[in-house]
């Protein structure tokens, strides 16, 4: 089950590097590590996480018995993380590849997989602004951060966020990977959009069933499984 055990810390450096540790010590599949604080969240990329202490939901998920299906679960944690903001908030979300979760072109989470497939884990760790307000973020993030607070004007309990977030993670992180692809597909905030990544420019057109972002650009068509792509036509 997603969510227990669940090891809470009101201060952490980073909950994805707690359940690492666990992960390799041999905690069960589904444990969870909360926070109140990080003082050293990861983010994608090398770029550190920063979230307003109490604001944001800050938890990482423990994954066992990973199978050849593993390439999928930052995209089924994305839809997770959708499925669960809409379900307590009026809010509708999107997804840009490969699983930042947008609210109106504006982040409201992101998601650091991390793992040893070798040794047959992964940590799934992810970063919900529940009640973040415009002053929380940098200056230079303000245009492009978001909250549930800030989308849809009322506040919703963390814990009720975060009852409804493991409830989504059970259901897609066990689901049939057409479904997850098909539902990911739904909210692909790229698609038909002109971006950006290193080495090219052209139009995002959608996912490929091992979820790599299919781009048109001027030498054709080809597909992206990692790295960055930057929205052009903001
Ligand atoms: C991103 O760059 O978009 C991914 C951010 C992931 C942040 C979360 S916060 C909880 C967990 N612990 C970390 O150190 N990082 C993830």
């Amino acid at each position: 089950m997603i969510g227990a055990p669940r090891v809470h810390h009101r201060v952490v450096d980073s909950t994805n590097e707690r359940a690492r540790a666990l992960a390799a010590a041999g905690a069960p599949h589904g444990t969870v590590v909360t926070a109140h604080e990080q003082t050293a969240g990861r983010g994608r990329h090398g770029r550190a996480w920063m979230a307003p202490p109490g604001r944001a939901l800050l938890l990482s998920v423990v994954i066992r018995d990973l199978t050849e299906e593993a390439a999928l679960l930052p995209l089924a944690a994305a839809v997770a993380v959708s499925e669960a903001c809409e379900a307590v908030s009026p809010v509708s979300c999107a997804i840009k590849w490969p699983n930042d979760v947008w609210i109106g072109g504006r982040k409201v989470a992101g998601i650091l997989v991390e793992g040893r497939p070798q040794e047959g884990w992964a940590v799934i760790g992810i970063g919900l602004n529940t009640e973040a307000g415009p002053e929380d973020f940098p200056e230079e993030l303000r245009p492009a951060a978001t909250s549930l607070l800030m989308a849809a004007g009322v506040a919703v309990p963390g814990e009720a966020t975060l009852a409804a977030l493991l409830r989504s993670l059970e259901g897609r992180l066990g689901d049939d990977p057409r479904d997850v692809l098909e539902a990911w597909r739904a909210r692909d905030a790229l698609r038909g959009r002109t971006v950006r990544w290193s080495g090219g420019e052209g139009t995002a057109a959608g996912i490929s069933d091992a979820g790599a972002l299919v781009v048109e650009g001027a030498e054709g068509r080809r597909e992206l499984d990692a790295g960055e792509v930057h929205l052009l036509d903001r």
